[in-house]
C-alpha cells in the first residue's frame, strides 16, 4: 500500500543557549497512522512537538506538510496547516463553558462565531468519534478525562487532521486508557494523523502503528510496531540493554510509626464528607500503598496527615504524639515529607530556579543557612548532589525550573523530599510521567529507604507498582477503606474489586 505523507520534517534542530534539545531530526508521518514517540525524560519529545506547533522556531531544518515546504511560526500557522495539539497541561479556560472553550479564540482568526452552528458542529463531532461532553458544562466542573475530551473536540473543531497529543493518558485513570485509545483509532480510520507520547510500552503495543524513538534529541530510529518487542524498545531508548525487575527484601513488621483513628475529612467547597471514619497504620520500615481510582479521597487522606487540610474527627498519631490538625511545617519538622500529585502549584514554584526549588524544604536550617542567611554555596552543592544523584537533565540550575521537562522537575521533587531523610515520606503518584530508568529508580529509592527503617505511604493507580513495591496495600473507595492486606496475598483482581465498592471480608478467597 502506497501511504500519503502528511508531514515531514527534515534536520530539526532546536538549540537553546545551555542545550540542544533536537538534533538532526527526520521524521516522517502518513495519512491514518499512529506514530508513537519514545524517549527519556529530557530526550526533546516535548521540543519537537513544540516546533511542529509553532511554538518554538527551529534553529534549523525543514517542515513540508502534504510535500510543500511551510514556515510554521506560530500555533495559528501551525492550525492552518491543519495540526493541532492536546499539551502536557491543558490549556482550558475554567469558568468558561465547553462550548465558550471551543469557540475561544476562532474570532481573532477571522472566523464569525454563530453560537448555534458552533454547537451543532460541536455536536456531530463529539458523534462522530463518541467524545461526549455537555457543551453548557463549565470546565471546572469537569474531570480530567472530560476535560481531556474538550482539548480533543477543541482541536478537531479547527479542522485539525495531524493531532499531537503529548503524553495524554499520564492524567488519565487507568480505565479511561482504554476509550481513549478508542477515539484514536476513529480518527485514524478517518484518515486522520496521530502523534502520540508516553513513556508506557504496553500502551505503544496497544495503539500505535510505527514508533520513532528519541534519544539525547536525536532521533535513533523509527520502527513499525510489528515485530519489536518492549524489551528492544526500552534498549533503544536507553541506548543499552534494561533490567525491569528488582528484589523485594523479606522485612518483618516493627513498632507502629503512624496511627490513623477514626478520621473524617469534609470537602473544602461543599462540605460533603470526603473521608470517612478511616483506620490504618504505617509501621517502621514499611511500605504501606494506598490503591484507588483517583477522587476516592485518597489525596484527602494524606493532606490531613501532612496538615494541609483540618481532621473534623478522629486522631493522628505519630511515634506516640498526637499531630491532629498541626501546621505543615510542624509536620515537615518531625519528620514527615509529601509529594503532592499536582507538581506544578503545590510542589514547585515554575518561575523560581532549580536551586530554589530544591533548598525550598530546607533553606531555614543548617548547613543551608546560618544566622537566617542563606549560605549559596551549599544551596547550589546540595542542588548539585541531587541532580546527580537522580541524574536529572539540567543546563543551568539557576534558570527557572518550568524550563526542565515534565519527567525531570518530577525527579527534583522527589529528590528533594528524599533528601530530608524522613520518617515517614507520603508519595501521591511519584512515578507519573517518569521514563523507564527514573521509574525504576524512583522505586529502588522507596525500597532503600524502607530498608532502612523509613516508611512510605503510597498512593497510585498503577497496581503493577502498589503490588511489586508495597508490603502492605490499603484500598479506598467513596472515603472509605475497603480493607487492608498483606501485599503478598492479594492480587490485582482483589483490588479491583475492592477499588469498584466491596470489602475486604465480602470477597471469598
Ligand atoms: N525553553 C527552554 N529553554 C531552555 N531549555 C529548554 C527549554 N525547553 C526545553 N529545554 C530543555 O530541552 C531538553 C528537552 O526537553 P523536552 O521537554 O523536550 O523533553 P521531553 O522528551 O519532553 O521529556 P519528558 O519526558 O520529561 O517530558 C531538556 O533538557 C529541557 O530542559
Ligand atoms: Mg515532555
Amino acid at each position: 500500500m502506497n501511504k500519503i505523507t502528511v508531514l515531514k520534517a527534515t534536520d530539526i534542530t532546536k538549540k537553546f543557549p545551555e542545550t540542544v534539545a533536537n538534533e538532526g531530526i527526520n521524521f516522517s508521518l502518513h495519512k491514518g497512522e499512529i506514530h508513537a514517540l519514545l524517549g527519556e525524560n529530557g530526550a526533546g519529545k516535548t521540543t519537537f512537538m513544540n516546533i511542529l506547533y509553532g511554538i518554538y522556531m527551529p534553529t534549523k531544518g525543514e517542515i513540508l506538510i502534504n510535500d510543500k515546504p511551510v514556515r510554521i511560526k506560530t500555533p495559528l500557522d501551525a492550525i492552518n496547516n491543519g495540526i493541532g495539539m492536546i499539551h502536557q497541561h491543558f490549556m482550558l479556560v475554567e469558568p468558561l463553558t465547553v462550548l465558550e472553550n471551543i469557540v475561544l479564540g476562532l474570532k481573532e482568526q477571522g472566523i464569525v462565531v454563530d453560537r448555534k452552528a458552533a454547537k451543532k458542529k460541536l455536536k456531530e463531532i463529539a458523534e462522530l468519534y463518541s467524545l461526549e461532553v455537555n457543551p453548557d458544562k463549565k470546565i471546572w466542573q469537569l474531570s480530567v478525562g472530560e476535560q481531556q475530551k474538550v482539548e480533543i473536540i477543541k482541536v478537531l473543531f479547527r479542522g485539525a487532521n495531524i493531532l499531537i497529543l503529548d503524553e495524554p493518558t499520564a492524567v488519565l485513570r487507568p480505565q479511561e486508557t482504554e476509550p481513549l485509545f478508542d477515539i484514536l483509532r476513529k480518527m485514524k480510520k478517518d484518515g486522520k494523523a496521530i502523534i502520540f507520547i508516553t513513556h508506557k510500552l504496553d500502551e505503544v503495543m496497544a495503539v500505535s502503528d510505527k514508533i520513532s524513538i528519541l534519544r539525547k534529541g536525536r532521533l535513533v530510529k523509527t520502527v513499525d510496531k510489528e515485530g519489536v518487542t518492549k524489551r528492544q524498545l526500552a534498549e533503544m531508548m536507553v541506548g543499552r540493554a534494561v533490567l525491569f525487575e528488582f528484589e523485594k527484601k523479606e522485612k518483618k513488621a516493627k513498632e507502629t510509626l503512624l496511627s490513623v483513628e477514626n478520621l473524617d475529612v469534609y470537602s473544602t467547597q461543599q462540605g460533603v464528607k470526603v473521608v470517612e471514619d478511616v483506620n490504618f497504620t504505617v509501621k517502621k520500615g514499611e511500605i504501606l500503598g494506598i490503591a484507588g481510582i483517583s477522587g476516592n479521597g485518597q489525596q484527602a487522606i494524606v493532606q490531613t496527615i501532612a496538615g494541609l487540610r483540618r481532621a473534623v474527627k478522629g486522631k493522628i498519631v505519630f511515634e506516640g504524639k498526637n499531630i491532629t490538625n498541626k501546621s505543615p511545617r510542624y509536620i515537615a519538622q518531625i519528620g514527615i515529607n509529601y509529594i503532592p500529585a499536582d507538581r506544578i502549584g503545590m510542589g514547585l514554584a515554575s518561575d523560581l530556579s532549580c536551586i530554589d526549588n530544591a533548598i525550598m524544604r530546607n533553606y531555614y536550617k543548617k548547613p543551608i543557612s546560618s544566622s537566617w542567611i542563606i549560605n549559596y554555596k551549599k544551596s547550589e552543592e546540595h542542588t548539585r548532589r541531587i541532580v546527580d544523584m537522580f541524574n536529572i537533565a539540567v543546563a543551568d540550575i539557576f534558570a527557572p525550573i518550568k524550563l526542565l521537562s515534565g519527567g525531570n522537575m518530577q525527579k527534583l521533587l522527589f529528590a528533594r523530599e528524599l533528601f530530608e531523610n524522613p520518617k515517614l515520606l507520603i508519595a501521591s503518584y511519584p512515578t507519573r510521567g517518569l521514563d523507564i530508568a527514573s521509574t525504576e529508580f524512583v522505586r529502588k529509592q522507596m525500597l532503600k529507604i524502607r530498608d532502612e527503617d523509613m516508611s512510605v505511604i503510597l498512593i497510585s493507580e498503577d497496581l503493577d507498582e502498589i503490588l511489586s513495591i508495597s508490603d502492605r496495600i490499603a484500598v479506598v473507595y467513596k472515603g472509605k477503606i475497603m480493607g487492608i492486606a498483606d501485599a503478598r496475598e492479594i492480587d490485582k483482581n482483589t483490588i479491583g474489586l475492592m477499588m469498584a465498592g466491596t470489602r475486604l471480608e465480602d470477597i471469598t478467597l
